[in-house]
Parts: structure tokens; C-alpha cells; sequence
């Protein structure tokens, strides 16, 4: 199976200590971290921008998984790299021409990634697959942490698995115990968690307990 990544969404964590909250996911055994940027217009929420990608690499070693919930990513992607970003990822529903968008992010060295809303279907990946390093599924309407996971993105995640036994594929929203387990049977190797790991009493064990279920249940409903 490809390697499993467990990547906190600093979304969830407590604003008034973002590094430390950065640093305490790293010492929990985080893979990564997973970094959530919202324009107010693609999404109707705002969060943050290049400064807070920057401090986080300050603050870390581990990769900053960078989310651009952004209706123009053209526009971001060189401050967001320069910040730190990586891998960087764009929505397919964005309005740039995505295949241009991507090239750009990897001539930069940098991990480029396509993320579909909950609604949009799998198909629409097939022509970028030879494009991108990662992909990503919202198992939520992206714009705000803390609500619940969407089952209905499963067989979408399985069909991209069948196709890409070697992809990075990661799913987004309501993550916890139990839609871990379903979401690792279908194919992911990476899962972006916010509200369920930082509000865990012991972030550590709560890691260590996915990493456990996910070896488990890998791919068991693929085939
Ligand atoms: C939602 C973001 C998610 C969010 C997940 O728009 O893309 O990354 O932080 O939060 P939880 O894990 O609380 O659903
Ligand atoms: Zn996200």
C-alpha cells in the first residue's frame, strides 16, 4: 500500500498558539500537517494566507499539505510557494486552467494536487491523472471544520483506487475513529483530521490508534 500520511488540519487548532499547536502535532507523530486556505468566495468562509504557511514552517519540519479553497488559484499559488507551501493543492472546480496551474506548481518542485467537492464526479479527474501527486476528496462541503463525514464519496475514492494502485489519495472532512476505517477501506492512504485530533485528550494515542485501524482496513473494499 502506498504510505500512510496523518495530517492534523491546523483549522481546528487554537488560534491564539498556532506554532505551538503546529509544533505539538509534530511531537504526536503527525506526517504532516494539513494547511486550510478559504478566498470568502469559493468558499463563504476566510481563513489564512502566506504568513500563517510561513510561520508553520518555521515552526515544523513535516510537510505543509496546503489546501487552496480559492476560486483563482493562478493568482496564490507563487506566494503560497515561496511561504513554504508543499504540496500544494487546487480544486478542480476552480476557474484557471488547471493542467497549466499544476505544471507550474511541479516545475517549482513542489507536489502538486487536484481536490473534488463532495458533488463533482470522479470522472472529472481522469484527464490530469498523469498531472498530479496527489488527490484530494472532500467528504464534506469544504468551508468550515467540525461537520460530518459524507459516505457517499466512497465509491468515488475506490474508482480512483482501482485505476491508481500507487496514488496518493487523502480525504478531507469529518475524519474520526470510524469514518477513518471506511474511508481507509476504499482506497485512502491519507486523511486530513482537524476537529477530531485536536480536541483528542492525547493526540499521540489517538495517531497511533489510526495508523493501527488504517494497516487493518486498507483497501478491503477496492476490488
Ligand atoms: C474544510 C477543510 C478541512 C477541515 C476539516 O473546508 O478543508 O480541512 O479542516 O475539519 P474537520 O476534520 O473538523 O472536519
Ligand atoms: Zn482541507
Amino acid at each position: 500500500m502506498p504510505k500512510i500520511v496523518i495530517m492534523p488540519s491546523i483549522l481546528a487548532a487554537d488560534m491564539g498558539r498556532l506554532a505551538d499547536e503546529c509544533r505539538r502535532a509534530e511531537a504526536a507523530g503527525s506526517d504532516a500537517l494539513h494547511v486550510d486556505i478559504m478566498d470568502g468566495h469559493f468558499v463563504p468562509n476566510l481563513s489564512m494566507g502566506p504568513d500563517v504557511v510561513k510561520m508553520a514552517r518555521a515552526a515544523v519540519k513535516i510537510p505543509l499539505d496546503t489546501h487552496l479553497m480559492v476560486t483563482h488559484p493562478q493568482n496564490l499559488t507563487g506566494a503560497f510557494i515561496k511561504a513554504g507551501a508543499n504540496p500544494l493543492l487546487i480544486h478542480v472546480e476552480a476557474q484557471c486552467d488547471l493542467r497549466a496551474v499544476l505544471h507550474d506548481i511541479r516545475k517549482q518542485q513542489v507536489r502538486a494536487g487536484l481536490t473534488l467537492n463532495p458533488e463533482t464526479p470522479v470522472e472529472a479527474l481522469w484527464p490530469f491523472l498523469a498531472d498530479v501527486d496527489e488527490v484530494l476528496f472532500m467528504s464534506v462541503h469544504p468551508g468550515f471544520g467540525g461537520q460530518s463525514f459524507i459516505p457517499q464519496v466512497l465509491p468515488k475514492v475506490a474508482a480512483l483506487r482501482r485505476r491508481m494502485p500507487e496514488l496518493d489519495i487523502s480525504i478531507d472532512g469529518g475524519i474520526n475513529r470510524t469514518s477513518t476505517i471506511a474511508a481507509a477501506e476504499h482506497g485512502v492512504n491519507m486523511f486530513v483530521a482537524g476537529t477530531y485530533l485536536f480536541s483528542a485528550p492525547d493526540m499521540a494515542a489517538e495517531i497511533a490508534h489510526m495508523r493501527q485501524s488504517i494497516i487493518a482496513a486498507y483497501g478491503k473494499k477496492v476490488a
